[in-house]
């Protein structure tokens, strides 16, 4: 029997669509239904791979039943190396089998340390100094059937064939701890190749590897030598193959590129670059030979994120003319300018960016410290150059360009991990849009291969503690499942001994780099940062439904809590030790100096933690010890509250910790969400959070039955709140609540504090998690907790006077999940859903108790259940917040 009403429409495994060159490990694949029959379900399913696009030789899984159409395990186990699948599935209704799905191809990198010929190879090169340009040159046989570039390097490479970039891609490998992971990208050059001979050439620079990184200005933290490692293999039509490694016969010399730093930017002297280096028939006789530098080849490892793209650009508008030109991209962002000047050659043009101007109208550059964020290039040609730098990017809005030739056009290019979009969300308040769009911008500025705290100052790392505050979001907003695999891959592979998770992943915090009061303090291990290795993967989980995270993450996960374990004291609780804690509150003099104690903070995260890694060892790990960590939880949490509790009532953190955490017992919480509900209207909606309390406050009143106080907040302009920085005009979201004042003067310097001062980045994504808030309650999409993946939600819109419609729509798992509501003129809502196949709707909705719900026209109740499709909900006599 055929079901034809059923359609399988989209299959694909857990890596990044048109990733080449995956890493094996767990193969897993999702598929998304469509069907005209409400009650189609799936029944069983059997999916196929086969190495040829004809499934003629397949392996199949066989009949297997079930429901879950998310993150089943792919027939014919991990790939092997450089190993093409292609994979279709076919599902069963009651109606009987569907059609095959579209195909999907998956195509592994190189696997084995076997693999690798290529060695690393270099040229000396000072740090901070010249960019060395490496190139060999060959002949390849016939017209390729197929080719395969596998490319690193020690340090950021940029590598070309025939004197064409290989792929759009930016800053690769990225960012990782480079001695224990090394990753490598896999282009497809068929297409770059020719009969004969060629040439393949890269530019190496700095980057993370050898440049400064962190505040102290520290350079070199993974070594001193730059190196590319690179095999190309060719594949002809008659099945021989070719390979062309970096090894000894290679040749370099030093460029044009003078300089290149990640915080300060790039100097390029284009009058340096050796003409036609990049292709076959230079001339390198002058060029010396590449030496080898030792590396372990077991380190590397196949990419399984998005690499570093461009994203979009932004046509720049003269803010002043003249000399020392002012432009604004009128968005804040991570990337550069991309400059068309006329001019002669030698002419120097030096182009500066800043987040804000001051109030004469120049760049504001102090919130930089000391990240230079100036490119400097010295013209090569008379007439029109575009100019770009490499090996860099710079957190801007504004730039500032100088010198003698004559600006024709400049464009602000964006850069991101490029990360598929998932989320989109609109409302009748435009300032909410805004905000959520600020957010999105925080979130493409601060994903550039690791989740880091900001893009402009010389910091730009990879903070746990905001990853942690904004993984939900992230995870919401795009497709980030591969981004934070990889990032927490290395979480774990930075962790202590002892379980210790470091404050920034990669670390390169050298243990005394934060001194309080005159003394360093311990940045491993601090609540609500180390606290990420269990967040995380959870948030990771919940949003996309695929437990490899977890079955990954565990043993760090375990690890994390044995390192809480230890710290414990006689009392049972983690003693009083320097905390983060919830950072930059708005009431605090000083950032780690917040209204709830970081004792308070640090037990109910530890608590928290536990309780997480009870629910991963239940579906993953091991019954009994899912047990344990259950009653770690209860037990730190029944201390915590004993001893803190009516302390952390007094601050809007202490008590959205209590909630949200589930730190306060049962019996406490209409209580706790009281003593919230009140300290919101004292301060009629003024922000009272900092870091760790923000992502949580407005769940905790929404939860409660606080709806008008959550709102309250959200809609509040008057500083500080998620609305003021809208209103005077944020592209994306502050660090601090106040980083700019209301009669536009910036925050100025705490003189108590050497580092407040400076805490003045516009884009840090923290306190951005509230956009979660507004789709699981402006917009009503709340996704069920124990049925992750949005195999069930809550259809919650909660309305308000202020908001009175809102639409939402998140590309899940299992495909489109989108609501559209209206609070109708004659008072009733009216809500749009459509609802993914595989996919359950709970109503949940804003009724009273004179409230009739209609579901496609026929009579419908509270709790009821709505399968795939489109449906039409109508809400008589809705509550309505009055904010
Ligand atoms: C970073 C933060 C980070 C904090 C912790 C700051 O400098 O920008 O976002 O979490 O330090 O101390």
């Amino acid at each position: 029997m055929t079901d034809s009403a059923t359609t399988v429409t989209a299959l694909r495994t857990n890596h990044p669509r048109g990733l080449l060159g995956v890493p094996s490990g767990r193969l897993v694949v999702s598929w998304r239904v469509r069907s005209s029959d409400p009650a189609a379900q799936q029944l069983a399913f059997e999916l196929q791979s086969c190495a040829d696009e004809d499934f003629e030789v397949i392996t199949s899984t066989g009949v297997v039943s079930g429901a879950s159409a998310i993150a089943r395990d792919a027939p014919g186990g991990p790939l092997a190396s450089r190993e093409v699948r292609f994979l279709r599935v076919r599902i069963a209704t009651h109606r009987g089998w569907t059609r095959w799905s579209p195909v999907c191809r998956v195509e592994a990198g190189l696997t084995q340390v076997s693999d690798w010929h290529a060695r690393a190879v270099g040229i000396p090169c000072t740090p901070g100094g010249p960019s060395p340009l490496l190139r060999r040159e060959f002949v390849v046989r016939d017209v390729p059937l197929r080719a395969r570039l596998h490319v690193t390097s020690l340090g950021v490479n940029d590598i070309a064939i025939n004197g064409q970039r290989v792929s759009g891609d930016h800053l690769a490998p990225g960012w990782t701890p480079y001695h224990q992971r090394l990753l490598v990208s896999t282009h497809d050059v068929t297409d770059l190749l020719v009969r004969g001979l060629n040439a393949i050439g890269a530019a190496l620079g700095d980057g993370w590897f050898r440049g400064r990184l962190g505040w102290l200005g520290v350079d070199q933290h993974y070594g001193g030598e730059l190196a590319l490692i690179a095999q190309l293999e060719i594949t002809y039509p008659d099945g021989s193959t070719d390979r062309v490694v970096t090894d000894e016969a290679w040749r370099g010399s030093i460029g044009h590129i003078r300089a290149s730093g990640i915080y300060d930017g790039v100097d390029i002297d284009w009058r340096m670059e050796p003409t036609g280096w990049g292709s076959a028939g230079f001339d390198d006789a002058s060029w010396q030979p590449v030496r080898l530098v030792p590396w372990q080849m077991e380190v590397l490892a196949a990419a399984g994120a998005p690499p570093i793209r461009e994203i979009r650009t932004f046509t720049m508008r003269v803010e002043r003319a003249g000399e020392g030109l002012i432009l604004d991209a009128g968005q804040n962002l991570a990337g550069w300018v991309r400059l068309t000047v006329r001019g002669h050659a030698g002419d120097r043009v030096v182009v500066r960016h800043a987040e804000m101007l001051d109030t004469s109208g120049d760049l504001l550059t102090m919130p930089l410290r000391s990240a230079r964020a100036t490119d400097t290039y010295l013209l090569r040609d008379e007439g029109v150059t575009t100019l770009e730098p490499v090996f860099t990017f710079h957190g801007f809005r504004f730039a500032e360009v100088t010198g003698d030739a004559e600006v024709l056009s400049a464009v602000a290019v964006a850069i991101s991990s490029d990360n598929e979009p998932r989320g989109d969300f609109e409302t009748a308040e435009p300032a909410l849009v805004r905000l959520h769009d600020n957010v999105v911008w925080s979130q493409l500025s601060n994903f550039l291969s690791v989740p880091t705290d900001c893009p402009q100052r010389d910091e730009r790392l990879g903070w746990t503690g905001d990853a942690q505050a904004f993984a939900a979001t992230a995870s919401t907003l795009f497709d980030t499942a591969a981004f934070w695999q990889s990032w927490l891959v290395d979480l774990a592979l930075e962790q202590e001994a002892d379980g210790g998770v470091t404050a920034v992943v990669p670390n390169v915090l050298d243990p005394e780099a934060i001194v309080v009061e005159g003394s360093p303090v311990g940045v491993v291990g601090r609540a609500g940062w180390g606290d990420a290795a269990t967040i995380v993967p959870w948030a990771v989980y919940e949003s996309y439904g695929d437990d490899s995270v977890l079955r990954r993450q565990l043993p760090s996960m375990r690890a994390w809590i044995s390192h809480l374990l230890a710290r414990r004291g006689p009392d049972g609780l983690l003693p009083t030790e320097f905390q983060f804690g919830d950072w930059l509150d708005p009431d605090a003099a000083l950032p780690w100096k917040a209204k709830v104690s970081g004792d308070f903070v640090a037990n109910a995260f530890f608590a928290h933690s536990a309780r997480i890694l009870a629910r991963a060892e239940a579906l993953v790990g091991d019954r009994a010890r899912a047990a344990q960590a259950s009653a770690l939880a209860d037990e730190v949490a029944g201390l915590a509250w004993a001893r803190h509790g009516p302390a952390a009532l007094a601050s809007q953190t202490g008590c959205a910790l209590a909630l949200q955490l589930a730190v306060a017992p049962a019996s406490e919480r209409a209580r706790v969400a009281a003593a919230l509900a009140a300290d919101v209207d004292r301060r009629s909606g003024a922000i009272a959070t900092g870091f760790l309390g923000t992502p949580l406050v407005l769940e905790a009143l929404s939860n409660t039955g606080h709806v008008e106080q959550a709102y309250r907040m959200l809609l509040r302009r008057d500083a500080p709140s998620w609305l003021y920085q809208v209103e005077v005009g944020a592209t994306t979201v502050w660090e601090r609540w106040d980083a700019l004042r209301p009669d536009g003067s910036v925050n100025p310097a705490d003189p108590t504090d050497p580092a407040s001062p400076n805490l003045l980045s516009l884009n840090h994504y923290a306190y951005g998690a509230v956009v979660d808030w507004m789709y699981r309650n402006v917009a009503g999409l709340a996704p069920v907790a124990d049925a992750p993946g949005y195999q069930s939600v809550l259809i919650a819109p909660r309305p308000t006077v202020g908001v009175p419609w809102a639409r939402a729509a998140i590309d899940t798992s299992l495909g489109r999940l989108a609501i559209d509501w209206t609070l109708r003129p004659h008072g009733d809502v009216r809500i749009d859903l459509e609802i993914p196949f595989g996919t359950t709707a709970v109503l949940a909705l804003p009724i009273t108790e004179r409230s009739i719900i209609t579901v496609d026209g026929e009579m419908s109740h509270d709790g009821a259940r709505l399968t795939h499709g489109d449906h039409q909900i109508v809400v008589t006599a809705p509550s309505v917040a009055s904010v």
